[in-house]
């Protein structure tokens, strides 16, 4: 029965494509070789991760700033110019995610990042007011504290060898326990229960999961997904992270109340997390519990993988550039004086040239490296049509390697963004722009400035192997191939 449905569908396809003679201005858009129905589908086939992300690259220089690929009726569009993206990311109504967003909805459900239309506009309205400066200066002992058991952590593994140190592990266990503990008030570092380990291994276990399935074509299919060992093991990963959140979410409405109280007489036992003010968007009828389990799975999934691989690569740029380190130092040294407490947030803000070097590891590494839309409404990228049903890909990574915004792009040079030169506001987009902008950013970069602070006056950083670079490949978010290993000399 399910072959022949499929096989319905597949003639339907066909004959539509036979028989749609609608002018279409994405068919006159150069890319590859666009075969009978599939279309170029199947170029990626086969084809391991690096190896599609370097595939992706070669693209404009072989076909130029705009590649249309077919797969069979879907028109899927990559822009990698500067203006080009400036129109799709700042169009106010084309704001919905492409078809791949479907495949971590099992995860995130319908939570900001992939929800689109009325309930879109609706959470980021509830949301905005928790990511303001005043909420995060909140979560500043978390940060405090969890930079500091990363230190101790990345000290101890200095004096047990050689100090050369596989980096994203540590940042890795470093960022998932601080997106924990601020999201949910959950501390995983501390209590190793087994509920939380498996909370742990399946947050790990599941984004690698669902990348397997988008670069398996048949694997997309639900039913085959299900019955297939990759299936049932992101089966079994959403089983822990959803009872696990399900729990943590019901205990803490429980003590919310009690909370309240705590703090309306100045005496909060708990520190707050953003689940208590959706909890308390929830007491205003603004959002209910499966609004919040999805926005609780959101955060945990955006803001841990991203800011690890931003500090990553950040460190090992940093291994490479001693006198990068020695500014950070001579700024940190100025502002702090001979004090080895932790910098607050007003000494952050004055740190600008450490916030210099984390914008360039963003621009030559930015974590999200491509985002999709699926078009809703048509629309007219300068001189072409492109009309509903189509998908855009924003290549954010191409284009803040693009020389001619950024002379000499692979160098990692922070000064280019103290120079006070002016650049096209759309030249720099890491955290994407426009309506649906990262709303974590303010976030990230204060998390990213407090670890950066503080390993570099722990220690001093030097290459394993002077200028390697890793082979990147695609995923979730832009990861190394290699591990990167960088050598920690304490201080
Ligand atoms: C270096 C770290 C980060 C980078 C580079 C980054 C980048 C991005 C980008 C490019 C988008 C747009 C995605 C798209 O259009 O598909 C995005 C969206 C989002 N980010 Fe981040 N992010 C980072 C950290 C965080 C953190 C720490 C959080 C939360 C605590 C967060 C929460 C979100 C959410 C909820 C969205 C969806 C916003 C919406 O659609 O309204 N991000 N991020």
């Amino acid at each position: 029965m399910l072959w022949q449905i499929a096989l319905a569908i597949l003639v339907c396809m066909i004959l539509w494509k036979l028989f749609n003679t609608e002018h279409n201005d994405l068919d006159s858009v150069p890319g590859p070789a666009k075969f009978p129905i599939i279309g170029s589908a199947i170029i990626f086939f086969g084809l391991p991760p690096n190896k599609v992300f370097e595939e992706l690259l070669k693209w404009p220089k072989k076909y130029g700033k705009r590649v249309v690929v077919t797969a069979l009726y879907r028109y899927i569009l990559h822009v990698y110019d500067i203006r080009d993206i400036e129109i799709v990311l700042s169009h106010s109504r084309n704001i919905k995610k492409s078809k791949p967003y479907v495949f971590i909805e099992p995860w995130l459900g319908t939570g900001l990042l992939v929800s689109t239309g009325s309930k879109w506009h609706r959470r980021r309205k509830i949301l905005t007011p928790t990511f303001h400066f005043d909420i995060l200066k909140n979560f500043m002992n978390v940060f405090e504290e969890k930079t500091k058991n990363l230190v101790v952590d990345l000290k101890q593994k200095v004096s047990e060898g050689s100090g050369v140190i596989e980096v994203m592990p540590f940042i890795s266990d470093f960022t998932l326990y601080t997106i924990c503990e601020t999201a949910m008030g959950i501390r995983l570092d501390s209590d190793k229960s087994e509920a939380k380990l498996k909370y742990k291994q399946a947050i790990i276990d599941i984004g690698p999961l669902v990348m397997k399935r988008l670069t398996t074509i048949w694997l997309h299919n639900d039913f085959i997904f299900s019955l297939h060992p990759i299936g049932k093991k992101f089966a079994e990963c959403l089983d822990s992270v959803h009872s696990f959140a399900d729990t943590v979410i019901m205990e803490r409405k429980k003590s919310y109340e009690n909370d309240k109280k705590e703090v309306a007489s100045g005496d909060r036992k708990q520190r707050l997390a953003l689940l208590d003010l959706l909890l308390e968007a929830e007491s205003k009828g603004e959002i209910d519990l499966e609004g919040i389990r999805e926005e609780v799975n959101t955060f945990m999934f955006e803001g841990h993988d991203t800011t690890a691989t931003a500090l990553t690569f950040g460190l090992m740029l940093l291994a490479d550039h001693e006198d990068v380190q020695e500014r950070i130092l001579e700024e940190v040294t100025s502002i702090l004086g001979d004090s080895d407490r932790p910098p607050n947030t007003s000494e952050l803000g004055e740190m600008k040239y450490l916030e210099a070097v984390i914008k360039e590891i963003l621009r030559i590494y930015p974590s999200v490296p491509f985002i999709g839309r699926e078009i809703t409404e048509d629309f007219m990228l300068d001189d072409i049509k492109v009309k509903k049903g189509a998908e855009v890909v924003v290549h954010i990574y191409d284009m803040q390697r693009n020389e001619d915004l950024y002379p000499e792009p692979e160098v990692f040079r922070p000064e280019r963004f103290l120079d006070g030169e002016s650049r096209h506001p759309y030249a720099y987009v890491p955290f994407s722009a426009g309506l649906r902008n990262c709303i974590g950013q303010r976030f990230a970069k204060l998390e990213m400035k407090i670890a950066l602070c503080e390993i570099i006056r722990h220690f001093r950083l030097l290459p394993v192997m002077k200028d390697a670079r890793p082979t990147l490949k695609v995923d979730l978010i832009l990861r190394s191939n290699d591990s990167i290993f960088v050598k920690f000399v304490q201080r």
